[in-house]
């Protein structure tokens, strides 16, 4: 039986960055992880990095790589009619920029520099079970290499994501669910091709929804709507590519570069929330607590701000008996995730074609257009899209 002051389930951005911001003021952590070291550091997830969350990176040492290998953006273009429209949210919002850079990446970052810095970090953690949260010694118990291992921690941080086992853990009654499906679901294709323009695109168009996002030089991300549940058999590498040119398709004869598909999956839409994110010394932080629909590439950067948010609280606790944050923990974040929920459920349905079930559907396309224009033509809805889209400090 080994003791740690934090025990953190999940080797994700959230788990590790708090991990880190944990360490660097001297309070220990240990992480437990399912998978393998390999498996997590190769796992194709997000890529695009909020100003906030570089900045908090770089503040804590976290970002070299990151600002070596990542490429920075200043502008989104919106595709519709067959015209485009840039959006300079780095004009938009005081300089502020993003930066792509491939989540897989960050996570194999904060694993080196973890255990180079003398973390400890326990991959291959399997059967996790959490015990005695709601009362003054939290227990972890879980097997590896087949023998069951127990940890005593003063507190336990849940960020194993929407699957893990820590929500789950908390009595049922004690948390408040919210979770909305949306009507659009979206193929997500990894392709062995270098990105087609310098930003990322959005496309609203009659067939469908189409995201060209960017990763590296060599491999680029690309996103179709199609319908919640629609399997992946349905999407021929073929129709892939025919789809992402018809609906990327501009009147200036812009067109895209082609190439092997490296991996591809269809993955539903939802807005998923628990309240209260915590429960006596359990503290849940990232996908754990929330999932926002990808459409704003929120995901990784509310796991990080909610990771900022519970060591701030930690630190406070431990290291001046202040329980003040923690008390606050669920609160502040929450005010930040419901923001960012409304934003990527606005501009789902501001891009994405409104499926013909929807009730009024053709006046809703009408309005969705006239939507789209305005947030093009006017500077201070493009404002607004910036501060949202590159991410809202101070919440
Ligand atoms: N025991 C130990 N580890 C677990 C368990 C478990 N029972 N269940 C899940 N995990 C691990 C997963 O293998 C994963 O490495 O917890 C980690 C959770 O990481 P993420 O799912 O990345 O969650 P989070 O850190 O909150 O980051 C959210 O990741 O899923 C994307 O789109 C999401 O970009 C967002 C970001």
């Amino acid at each position: 039986m080994t003791h740690t002051c934090v025990g953190i389930v999940g080797a994700g951005p959230a788990g590790l960055v708090l991990a880190h911001l944990l360490k660097e003021q001297g309070v220990e952590s240990v992480v437990l992880e399912r998978q393998t070291r390999s498996y997590v550091e190769k796992r194709v997830r997000a890529g695009l990095l909020e100003h906030g969350t570089v900045a908090l990176l770089e503040q804590h040492g976290l970002a070299e790589r990151l600002r070596a290998r990542g490429q920075v953006h200043r502008g989104v273009e919106l595709r519709f009619a067959g015209r485009r429209h840039r959006i300079p949210y780095g004009e938009l919002y005081g300089g502020r920029h993003m930066v792509v850079y491939a989540q897989q990446d960050l996570v194999a970052d904060l694993i080196r520099l973890w255990v180079e810095r003398g973390g400890e970090i326990q991959f291959a953690a399997e059967d996790v079970s959490l015990h005695g949260f709601d009362r003054e010694r939290p227990e972890i118990r879980y097997t590896r290499a087949g023998r069951e291992q127990r940890l005593t921690c003063d507190f336990v941080a849940g960020c194993d994501g929407y699957h893990g086992v820590s929500r789950g853990s908390i009595p049922t009654g004690a948390l408040r669910v919210y979770d909305h499906r949306l009507p659009f679901a979206w193929v997500g294709v990894l392709a062995q091709v270098a990105p087609s323009t310098e930003e990322i695109i959005y496309a609203h168009h009659p067939r469908g929804f189409a995201g060209h996002m960017l990763r590296s030089q060599t491999v680029s991300r690309f996103y179709l709507q199609t319908e919640p549940d629609d399997p992946i058999e349905s999407w021929p590498d073929a129709r892939i590519w025919e789809e992402l040119q018809g609906r990327l398709a501009v009147d200036d004869g812009w067109r895209l570069r082609e190439g092997p598909v490296l991996e591809k999956n269809v993955t539903d839409m939802r807005s998923f929330v628990v309240e209260p994110m915590q429960f006596g010394r359990l503290f849940l932080a990232g996908d754990a607590a929330h999932i926002v629909p990808p459409t704003g590439a929120k995901g990784l950067n509310l796991a990080v701000a909610d990771a900022r948010v519970l060591a701030e609280a930690l630190l406070g606790r431990v290291r001046a008996s202040d329980s003040r944050g923690l008390d606050a923990y669920s609160a502040t974040c929450l005010r930040r995730v419901w923001r960012v929920q409304e934003f990527s459920s606005w501009m789902s349905w501001l891009i994405h074609r409104i499926p013909d079930a929807t009730p009024d559907a053709e006046l809703r396309r009408r309005m969705q257009r006239a939507q789209l224009e305005y947030l093009c033509a006017s500077p201070a809805a493009g404002a607004s899209f910036a501060e949202n889209y590159v991410g809202l400090e101070n919440l």
